[in-house]
């Protein structure tokens, strides 16, 4: 079977990692969220993590050699047979790396999935999310727990984001615009990219990028 190899670009906020979830129960694909990684080294103070921290909690980004290569692992890992990557690549550098990187590796890029959303719907939707350690996700009044404060899968505790405040949300806002927004000219110019507008509620998206994918998939093996 065609392999799909796939990225999710979009501001915060957008929806990547909710649809992510989804998408990767529907294709049996490995999840590869750089967010989630860095976080959890943070967590357990590894180098990385602390180099990492001062850079996440600005609202700013990680150095783009440590990023690279921590995915790379991962992608050398678990993504032999396809992978969902969400948060990478996020600078052109890094878009450049995993190009050339897959490229050694006989393999392609299948699309670059662009959740778009407004910066005004993005604040509502940051300041309002809920995730437990495992990273499930939640949306105080959009996607509530059945118990308030409580995990529905785990029952772990819910909580917010240190990133989440709104000083450091309008910072992740302005660098996304300025490193990462040039990324959808970047695939578009590649023939990659596919656009879904992430303002439509959460099935919606859904069902569109699933259908997308199943018309490539299809395309591939036309
Ligand atoms: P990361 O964790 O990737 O954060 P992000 O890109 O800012 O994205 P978010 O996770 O905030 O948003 P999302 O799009 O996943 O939205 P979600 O689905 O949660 O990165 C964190 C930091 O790590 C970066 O700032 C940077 O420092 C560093 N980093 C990461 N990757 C890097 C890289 N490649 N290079 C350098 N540094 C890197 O949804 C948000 C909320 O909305 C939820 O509450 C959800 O329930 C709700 N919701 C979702 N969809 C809908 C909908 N359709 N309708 C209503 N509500 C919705
Ligand atoms: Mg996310």
């Amino acid at each position: 079977m065609s392999e799909l190899n796939l990225i999710l670009l979009g501001p915060p906020g957008a929806g990547k990692g909710t649809q992510a979830s989804r998408l990767t129960e529907d294709f049996g694909l490995p999840y590869i969220g750089t967010g989630d990684l860095l976080r959890e080294h943070k967590r357990q103070g590894t180098d990385l993590g602390r180099q990492a921290k001062e850079h996440m909690d600005n609202g700013g980004l990680v150095p783009d050699d440590l990023v690279i290569a921590m995915i790379l692992e991962k992608i050398d890992e678990e993504g032999d047979d396809g992978f969902l990557l969400d948060g990478f690549p996020r600078t052109l550098p890094q878009a450049d790396a995993l190009a050339e990187e897959l490229e050694k590796r006989d393999r392609r890029l299948t699309a670059a999935l662009l959740i778009d959303a407004p910066d005004e719907t993005v604040v509502q939707r940051l300041s309002g999310r809920r995730q437990c350690s495992a990273g499930h996700l939640y949306h105080v009044d959009f996607d509530p727990p059945k118990h308030e404060g409580v995990c529905d899968q785990d029952g772990k505790p819910l909580m917010q984001r240190k990133d989440d405040e709104p000083e450091t949300v309008k910072k992740r806002l302005a660098t996304y615009h300025q490193a990462t927004e040039p990324l959808k000219d970047y695939y578009d110019e590649r023939s990659l990219l596919r656009r879904f507008d992430g303002t439509r509620d959460v099935t919606e998206v859904h069902d569109h990028i699933r259908a997308t994918l199943a018309t490539l998939r299809l395309e591939e093996r036309l």
